[in-house]
């Protein structure tokens, strides 16, 4: 059991569903993040929302020891699907859930609303919570909900580890000067870049964002800008890193 070489990674026709890039590049850098900066620690417990592929699960595998554990959810069955079958065997302690939340990108079909959602955890069961890439694909009430669930299932020492496309006047001034890889249209409190599948690409005012956390009790710790809007930056959207 536990043998990280026995883990063959998953086909590359796979990675591009959830994303693409460098599969091992990106999930070492989102964890190495939670590592120097959120203090992750080898015997805790980590809730990976939309966890896709396990990009974010495979750096953990070496990094996770037997007293910590890891819980990924999607609504993507694909992902979630090879997860389980590859991944858990060998590491009982990574747990893969499939779940039919509505998304007009990843699951057109689902019977459950993401404001409605109740995660299927206990009260307190989690150290940190990492959403990487998964907050700009989801609608206003649907995050508001997911951050009451959240501090939920978050220990009183819990961290987040979130990213989303803000919308602020440095981004805006960009996205004028033609820079952004994304073109956003602001639709109430939330901005798409395509009306036809508004949850392909979702931005956020960050203060919006920062409102909302603060309101259930979180500190924003720091905010890493990413390159999306044509910052220089090593990271691709912002993250956003928090503490209860
Ligand atoms: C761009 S992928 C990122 C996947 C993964 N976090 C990573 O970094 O590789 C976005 C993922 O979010 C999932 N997703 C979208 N809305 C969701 C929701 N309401 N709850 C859980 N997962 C969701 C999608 O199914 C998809 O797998």
């Amino acid at each position: 059991m536990r043998d990280v070489n026995k883990i063959v990674e998953p086909p590359e026709d796979l990675h591009i569903c959830f994303g693409g890039g460098n599969f091992r590049a990106i999930g070492n850098k989102m964890i190495a993040t939670c590592k120097d900066k959120l203090r992750l620690k080898p015997h805790e417990k980590v809730l990976d929302i939309g966890c896709g592929i396990g990009r974010l699960a495979f750096p953990l595998l070496e990094y996770l020891d037997e007293s910590g554990g890891y819980d990924g959810f999607d609504t993507f069955p694909v992902g979630v699907n090879w997860c389980a079958e590859n991944i858990t065997p060998e590491f009982p302690n990574f747990n893969f859930s499939l779940v039919d939340i509505f998304n007009t990108t990843y699951n057109p079909s689902g019977q459950v609303k993401g404001s409605e959602f109740v995660f299927p955890y206990e009260d307190n069961s989690f150290d940190l919570v990492i959403l990487n890439s998964v907050f700009t694909h989801m609608m206003p009430d649907d995050i508001i909900h997911y951050i009451s669930e959240i501090k939920r299932v978050l220990n009183d020492g819990g961290r987040i580890f979130a990213t989303f496309f803000l919308i602020n006047k440095d981004s805006l001034e960009l996205m004028n000067q033609g820079k952004s890889v994304h073109d956003f249209y602001k639709f109430g409190i939330f901005y798409t870049a395509d009306p036809k599948d508004p949850m392909d690409a979702v931005g956020y005012d960050d203060k919006f964002v920062y409102n909302i956390f603060e309101k259930h009790g979180f500190k924003v710790q720091e905010v890493m800008f990413g390159n999306w809007c044509g910052r220089k930056s090593i990271n691709h959207q912002d993250i956003v890193l928090l503490t209860r």
